[in-house]
């Protein structure tokens, strides 16, 4: 992804900052965060100090605070998505800045998530080599993302034709994501020195379902991660830093 790339993804979540928290207000949209939250939430030390990376408006860092969290921080590339964070959680920060590049001392957070953001990040070896610079010893990562599999192999061919026909979607454009395999993570996580790596596939329910699917969906959800999970879309990552 070239850095035209970045800018593209940054100037679309600065336009749909302000509407973006309408996605996940609704019935769907807040059970499909939810359920994504809840699992980096049981892989995390909770009541620790977090740092979020794509923070967009703050969902996550605001749930982990109530939640018990000692401290919140968010880092995201567009300076209108972390305006409307800080708004959210006042007690928290909220810096802009990219996750391949964090700036703060090595061995500072007890916790670091980062929801829906890791297919966006054009290297993901230098993000996850911050990560666990800024990770203290102990310390634990979690993230969720699309993963790459056949049910998603046509999304950014949807997401080429949204763009097309102008669809107006708070993430349906053509940002050249990448998708990851269980494989290609383990190698990375492995790469950037982390032990205890658990891979998973999670979500059956997707917020762009109409109500009867989702809700059905939402049903069978716990079965599909823990016995089909080849139908589950979100590739999920936990990983401790010795
Ligand atoms: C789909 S939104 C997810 C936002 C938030 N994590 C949530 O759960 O609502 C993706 C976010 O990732 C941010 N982002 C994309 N690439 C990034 C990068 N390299 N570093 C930091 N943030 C990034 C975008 O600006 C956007 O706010």
């Amino acid at each position: 992804m070239s850095p035209t790339k970045t800018e593209k993804i940054r100037r679309h979540y600065d336009t749909v900052a302000d509407t973006y928290d309408s996605h996940y207000d609704h019935h769907r949209g807040k059970k499909y965060h939810t359920h994504l939250s809840n699992h980096l939430m049981h892989a995390l030390p909770q009541g620790g100090n977090l740092l979020d990376i794509g923070c967009g408006t703050g969902l996550f860092v605001e749930k982990y605070m109530k939640n018990g969290g000692k401290a919140g921080t968010g880092i995201d590339i567009s300076g209108k998505m972390v305006a409307r964070a800080r708004h959210r959680c006042k007690n928290c920060d909220f810096i802009i800045g990219t996750g391949e590049k964090i700036p703060f001392a090595d061995n500072s957070f007890d916790a670091i998530s980062s929801v829906l953001v890791f297919s966006y990040v054009k290297d993901p070896q230098a993000m996850l080599g911050e990560v666990y610079r800024v990770l203290r010893p102990g310390g634990q990562v979690a993230l969720c993302t699309l993963g790459k599999k056949l049910i998603t192999r046509g999304i950014p061919s949807l997401y080429k034709i949204g763009e097309k026909i102008r669809i107006k979607h708070v993430v349906m454009k053509d940002f050249g994501e990448h998708y990851y395999d269980e494989r290609e993570m383990q190698e990375l996580f492995d790469g950037a020195g982390f032990s205890d790596i658990h891979v998973k596939w999670c979500s059956f329910a997707h917020i762009d379902m109409f109500d009867p699917i989702f809700d059905f969906a939402t049903k069978v959800e716990p079965f599909v991660e823990k016995r089909v999970p080849q139908l589950a879309f979100n590739i999920f990552v936990s990983a401790k830093k010795e």
